[in-house]
């Protein structure tokens, strides 16, 4: 499965250093993402130590940057004992971003990052009114399970292959490639 980006979108991932690029982008969500991003109400606070976990051992976020800027984010985390082969993502896009298709190709990569650390079960908690992320779970044929007011969508992802592996390597080099691109293209453009 393959959604066009909006034009001059890169999707790749974030690199150690960039959790302040993390941060600004959670804090810069509408009231409205910033709500079903966190499944409630959370302070700036709680945000800004989120982001800085961004780096730890057994994250992984993939972020879509237009202009050099991060406007939206894939983040997955294994959780549990390492074996236990069990992860959560979540996905955050800025509003002027969001039905674009980008989170789509976010959740594609995020899938894949899972299949090649072993993650056999993939949990996204999601308010039960978000449809637009329960159809977006639905095109990777995630099942959904209701409970409490929040859906708990469990993908499957497919035990990693060599080709997974070489996937997951093709679509890191392509992110470098985008963004040494991308930032030669800004340093070209007239002020
Ligand atoms: C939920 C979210 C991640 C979806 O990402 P997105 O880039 O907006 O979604 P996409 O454009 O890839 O669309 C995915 C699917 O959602 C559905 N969809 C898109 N826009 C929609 C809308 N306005 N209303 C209902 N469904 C919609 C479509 O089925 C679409 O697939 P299709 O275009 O192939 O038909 C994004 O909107 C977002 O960050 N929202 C705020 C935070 C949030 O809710 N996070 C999820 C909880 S972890």
């Amino acid at each position: 499965m393959r959604a066009p980006l909006p034009d001059g979108g890169i999707v790749r991932k974030l690199w150690i250093g960039e959790t302040a690029a993390y941060r600004d982008h959670l804090l810069r969500l509408d009231h409205e993402s910033r709500h079903t991003r966190f499944s409630g109400a959370v302070s700036d606070d709680v945000i800004i130590r989120h982001a800085a976990t961004a780096a730890d051992f057994g994250v992984v976020v993939h972020g879509f940057f237009i202009d050099g800027i991060l406007r939206g984010a894939g983040e997955l985390r294994r959780f549990g004992p390492v074996l236990s082969g069990e992860g959560e993502a979540a996905f955050s896009i800025e509003k002027p971003w969001q039905s674009h298709g980008v989170g789509t190709v976010l959740l594609e990569r995020t899938l894949l990052s899972a299949r090649n650390r072993g993650i056999r079960s993939l949990h996204m908690h999601c308010l039960a009114d978000n449809r637009r992320m329960q159809q977006l779970a639905r095109k990777f044929d995630a099942g959904l399970s209701f409970d409490f007011g929040s859906v708990v969508g469990e993908v499957d992802p497919p035990r990693y292959t060599p080709l997974s592996i070489l996937r997951e390597a093709l679509a890191d080099g392509h992110g470098i490639a985008g963004a040494m691109l991308d930032a030669q293209s800004r340093l070209l453009k007239p002020a």
